[in-house]
């Protein structure tokens, strides 16, 4: 199936922006994967090694999952186990409706092997996502993986009411997620990345995790970095949200900053504003899953993200400190076999380098 979607899929996705071609992807797995012939087949062709992970005291069947913005309303639930992925983020949500900005607000680079995107938290809204997945639960269609919700703050409230916002989202998502990772981080809506500093991130925190004393089941409340914080600015973040009983970090999300070009194409995609992910922010996330692994060891988990294409750089996250992994570009440009040629290549990996399980790789190279 790898090679169906090399050379027809993605070729004739091409021609369409890449919204657009996204748009189509989510649409049409969230029908094929809906019923369970489909799901089978693509379970048959998707395959994936057990490499179990508890994590959050929840098992995952191995550490790949899929990262926040590719299913923004929770539509596809049903297709991402099918691919093969160990469980999804779905999301952001914000507490109301959103447009996001102006199209073009996607874009691709094949010699980069990079996105960049300015959406903006384009999504339906967290009462309509809820609704969306109650539906869901009615219908016994619920995913049998552990399922994450990406809240991110909504565009016309401002940082003084951000505590109110997340928690809001945060209180009506409760019963539909089993971990929650509060978006600080996104640089498409303005001013919110001034929220990575420690008295806003006190607020927020506290704001869910007193919603959450309301509730059972004391599900996880992550924080979700941007890989353009400098090292101290990380940990005294860190140091904030895990006073204020934070359960875990990702690292990271899209970056500002920008490679040298490497051709006239590159260097016109390069120029557009907006968060930049795969390849060149391999580097930059596994930097910050290191610093925060070296400061905080195994006190809460730390989920890795950036550029995660290939099982080389999956053992780079897991050995520097990531505990579980998530990957969104690495999907659009390999296509769905990128899952199952990870996971068999962390297996393989595991297995040659005399490891046990998975576990033990967690931040091993950092000893
Ligand atoms: C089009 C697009 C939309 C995204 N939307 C969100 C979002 O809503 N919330 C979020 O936390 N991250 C969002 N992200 C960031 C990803 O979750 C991830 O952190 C980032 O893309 C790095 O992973 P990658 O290199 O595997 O793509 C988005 C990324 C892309 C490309």
């Amino acid at each position: 199936m790898g090679i169906p979607y090399r050379f027809i899929v993605r070729p004739s996705l091409r021609f369409l922006d890449s919204e657009k071609a996204h748009k189509l992807t989510v649409n049409g797995l969230s029908k094929f994967a809906e019923n369970r012939g489909g799901q089978k087949l693509l379970n048959s062709i998707y395959r994936t090694p057990n490499l179990p992970i508890n994590v959050f005291g929840k098992l995952f069947r191995h550490p790949l999952g899929l990262a926040a913005g590719f299913d923004k309303s929770a539509q596809a639930l049903g297709a991402w186990p099918s691919l093969g992925f160990s469980w999804a983020e779905y999301g952001g949500v914000t507490r109301y409706p959103q447009e996001g900005n102006p199209k073009p607000r996607m874009f691709r680079s094949n010699s980069d092997v990079a996105l960049i995107n300015r959406m903006g938290f384009n999504n339906p809204g967290a009462q309509n996502v809820r609704d969306t997945l109650a539906q869901r639960e009615i219908s016994g269609k619920w995913p049998n993986v552990p399922l994450a919700a990406n809240i991110g703050r909504s565009k016309t409230v401002g940082n003084e009411r951000a505590p109110h916002d997340y928690a809001e989202t945060f209180n009506l998502l409760y019963d539909y997620a089993d971990i929650f990772v509060l978006n600080i981080s996104s640089p498409n809506t303005p001013g919110l990345r001034e929220l990575q500093e420690e008295d806003h991130i006190r607020e927020v925190v506290n704001a869910c995790t007193s919603i959450r004393d309301k509730k059972s089941g004391l599900k996880p409340i992550l924080l979700k970095f941007s890989p353009d914080l400098d090292r101290d600015s990380i940990l005294s973040c860190a140091g904030a949200a895990l006073s204020s009983g934070i359960d875990g970090f990702v690292a990271t999300n899209t970056t500002i900053s920008r490679p040298p070009p490497k051709n006239t194409s590159s260097r016109k995609f390069l120029s557009e504003s907006g968060g930049l992910s795969g390849r060149p922010l391999h580097e930059k996330s596994i930097q910050c899953i290191g610093d925060l692994y070296d400061s905080i060891g195994n006190k809460v988990p730390i989920i890795g993200c950036g550029g995660i294409e290939s099982p080389d750089t999956a053992w780079n996250a897991i050995s520097n400190g990531a505990t579980l992994i998530q990957l969104y570009s690495a999907l659009v440009f390999q296509g769905p076999s990128v899952v199952s040629q990870i996971t068999n290549g962390l297996n393989k990996r595991l297995k040659v380098e005399g490891f046990s399980d998975i576990q033990e790789v967690v931040g091993y190279s950092r000893i």
